[in-house]
């Protein structure tokens, strides 16, 4: 039932799994010798934050952000409500924001400015997805999983109105769905 109402697979587990261990290896390289602290921003990235961090060979630590951007449907506003905020502190730390999709950057732009403010040793993002077609601000992903097209995806974390979220693949969401 999850996969009714899909179109098509973009990107499967398989694809998934290869370019995560990638990045973890990039990761593991880039911070030798360092601490990290990396931090989940709730919900979508839940998955990718799973299968990132278990292949990070290095002395880390978790944290987890809930954030909501005020837009409706299916894009952000620029305008991002903090509803969990991070437990430790930054200060003088490594910090990797590790999100699902940076899309207009709206989110990245906002938490970044925030936390640039708690004097972090450094702050990086890692994005599974890329959607720069639909960029509105200037803001880049230092370790990248996927540049997209503008299609409205789904699955392995993300949502279209809380479900889809289980499905282990990218998956491009049938148009009729989120037009109706
Ligand atoms: C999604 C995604 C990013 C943000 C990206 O979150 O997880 O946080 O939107 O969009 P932007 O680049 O246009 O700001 P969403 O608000 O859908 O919450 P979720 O992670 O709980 O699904």
């Amino acid at each position: 039932m999850r996969y009714k109402n899909v179109a098509k697979v973009l990107i499967s587990e398989e694809e998934i799994i290869k370019r995560t261990n990638v990045l973890a290896k990039q990761i593991t390289e880039d911070y030798k010798g360092e601490k990290l602290l990396l931090v989940c921003i709730l919900r979508g990235a839940s998955l990718f934050f799973a299968d990132l961090v278990r292949k990070i060979d290095l002395d880390v630590n978790f944290d987890f952000m809930a954030v909501s951007s005020y837009g409706a449907g299916t894009s952000s506003s620029g305008e991002v409500r903090i509803i969990k905020d991070i437990c430790e502190p930054v200060e003088g730390k490594n910090v990797i924001l590790v999100e699902d999709i940076i899309d207009s950057g709206n989110t990245l732009q906002y938490l970044v400015r925030l936390l640039k403010q708690r004097n972090p040793k450094s702050i990086k993002i890692a994005a599974l997805l890329d959607k720069p077609e639909r960029r509105e601000v200037s803001i880049q992903g230092d370790y990248i999983g996927f540049t997209i097209p503008n299609e409205f995806v789904v699955g392995y974390g993300l949502d279209y109105n809380e479900k889809y979220r289980n499905i282990p693949e990218v998956c491009v969401l049938k148009s009729e769905i989120y037009e109706s």
